[in-house]
């Protein structure tokens, strides 16, 4: 899978800008990291959801996991997490994972990190 070039993620402020609306198409996923923090911005049907790159059973990365029905699968052992909500949707991941709000703004795409992560 061909990910776009976040942009230059240097902002302390809780709204962070990550990526041109049009560089993100519908299926595809940007993977970033800010303040030590990984994170995934995925587009399914045209919605846009941010949450953390980590899975809560083992700390393997969700990056190249596959997404339906907005859950992601982590690729390690087979955990589900809601990328609407975080929440656990299948065994052995019992933790929620971090997801954070996606605000668009003149073709921007930004997120709202908490601060500190
Ligand atoms: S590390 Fe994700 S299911 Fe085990």
């Amino acid at each position: 899978m061909e990910y776009p070039t976040p942009m230059q993620c240097v902002n302390m402020s809780k709204r962070i800008p990550v990526v041109r609306e049009d560089a993100l198409l519908p299926g595809s996923r940007l993977h970033f990291e800010l303040d030590e923090e990984s994170a995934i911005l995925l587009n399914v049907d045209g919605k846009y959801y941010c949450i953390a790159d980590l899975c809560t059973h083992d700390g393997g990365p969700l990056e190249d996991g596959d997404v339906l029905d907005c859950q992601i699968e982590c690729p390690r052992h087979g955990a589900r997490f809601d990328i609407r909500t975080g929440k656990v949707t299948r065994l052995p991941a019992t933790d929620p994972i971090p997801v954070y709000p996606v605000v668009i703004e003149d073709g921007i795409i930004y997120i709202e990190a908490p601060d500190p992560w």
